[in-house]
């Protein structure tokens, strides 16, 4: 069972999921259909020299649990919690239990599940490493779009845990934070989730604006130079980092809008995707094409036109997932996007970007940032190794 394609999973017989899984596909046992079958029993590796759950294709479904090391963990106990959490990631995303998993059964569909370790600041103070933590993985500056809140912010330890079916994710996430408990407290919870796997096979995802949302995203070349450490020692190469941010979506204000000032905001058309000057989703926008009035066609305060950056070695990757929360007494929603963006180096990639959107973009009117934590996702392990051994072993 190997990956053949960035982000292809194969499943038990070998077919790939993510295309079409046809009557020809019928392999599947019982009453359940063969699609099902196929997106429950499909296996991302673990081990490797990166850490999964970052080129993989996003599944489903996404819990992102930040924890808070306990008073006295050093490095000798971040070791400890380490083997042990990356040992449940390898049997779990294997599709085989957890060293005495209480409930066995919960830990037999992988369905592309992938566990992603991070380490926030605090992990290296912790560990007495500082000279080991990226540069670029520190507090971000305060933007004045920012209205964060302790509970959705910061944390010493993230574990990404994503697959294709909300049963597995929750199990993974029971599994590992009874683990860490010894050594961590929970910070924060993040849930989310995207399109159902295998509904628009290939398609780019929808967040809760209803808008193609990761047309931009870098793509192989350019998304290995961004995103990885290419070199340095070896706590640092193949490394990446996060920006997780929550920002909330205002959906009765955006709801007041007409369709052209929605599609104008973000400088896209709702329905394919396409820049406004162009006809399909993945057409170049061309920021300087004006219309009768002269004004530029993609307004230049629209969110891609001060999002975009030129330069591949700048860019970044979004695998955002959406979150629905519950809707206040009057019917407000608690909708926006849990958004993940990875990057070699924070500073020099992130931060320009959000100073630009932070300075102007018109999405601002319906978006706030609520939360926010930086995180080092250090390289992955090989067969008997665990992830964070380069840095503390
Ligand atoms: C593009 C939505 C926040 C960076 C886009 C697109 C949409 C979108 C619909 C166009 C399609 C695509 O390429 O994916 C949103 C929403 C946000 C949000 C709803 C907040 C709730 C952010 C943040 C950043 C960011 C915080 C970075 C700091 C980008 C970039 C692009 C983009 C780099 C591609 C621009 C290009 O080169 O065309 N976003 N976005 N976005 N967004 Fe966002």
């Amino acid at each position: 069972r190997r990956s053949l394609l960035t982000g292809g999973a194969v499943a038990a017989g070998g077919v790939l999921v993510g295309g079409a899984a046809t009557a020809a596909d019928s392999s599947g046992a019982g009453l359940s259909s063969p699609g099902a079958t196929l997106i429950a029993s499909s296996v991302e590796p673990f081990h490797g020299p990166r850490q999964a759950g970052v080129g993989t294709e996003a599944q489903a479904h996404a819990a992102f649990v930040a924890l808070t090391l306990r008073p006295g963990v050093g490095r000798v106990e971040l070791g400890r919690m380490l083997r042990l959490l990356s040992d449940d990631a390898a049997r779990l995303t294997q599709g085989r239990p957890a060293l005495a998993d209480t409930e066995p059964e919960l830990g037999q569909l992988p369905a592309r599940l992938t566990v992603t370790f991070g380490f926030g600041p605090g992990l290296y103070r912790a560990a007495g490493l500082e000279a080991r933590r990226p540069t670029s993985v520190a507090d971000l500056p305060s933007f004045p779009i920012d209205r964060l809140q302790p509970r959705w912010s910061g944390g010493d330890l993230l574990l990404q845990v994503c697959a294709d079916d909300p049963i597995t994710v929750a199990h993974t996430q029971r599994v590992m934070i009874k683990d860490s408990r010894p050594f961590a407290t929970v910070r924060w919870v993040q849930q989310g989730f995207r399109r159902a796997a295998g509904a628009e096979p290939g398609r780019t995802q929808r967040n809760l604006f209803g808008q193609l949302d990761g047309t931009a995203n870098p793509v192989g070349a350019p998304l290995d130079t961004a995103v990885w450490t290419p070199d340095g020692p070896d706590w640092l190469r193949d490394s990446t980092t996060l920006v997780l941010r929550r920002i909330s979506m205002n959906l009765e204000t955006w709801d007041l809008l007409g369709r052209p000032e929605r599609e104008l905001a973000v400088g896209r058309r709702l329905d394919t995707g396409a820049p406004l000057t162009g006809a399909a989703e993945h057409d170049a926008p061309d920021f300087k094409a004006t219309g009768p009035e002269g004004l530029t066609v993609i307004p230049d305060f629209s969110h891609i036109t001060r999002a975009h950056v030129t330069d591949d070695r700048l860019r970044i990757l979004r695998r955002p997932y959406n979150y629905d929360g519950t809707p206040t007494a009057q019917g407000n929603a608690d909708s926006g996007l849990i958004f993940a963006s990875y990057q070699a180096d924070i500073a020099r990639q992130f931060v320009p970007i959000q100073q630009r959107l932070a300075q102007k973009d018109l999405l601002n009117e319906w978006t706030t940032p609520i939360g926010s934590a930086v995180f080092a996702i250090p390289p992955g392990c090989p067969p008997g190794g665990w992830i964070g051994q380069q840095l503390l072993g």
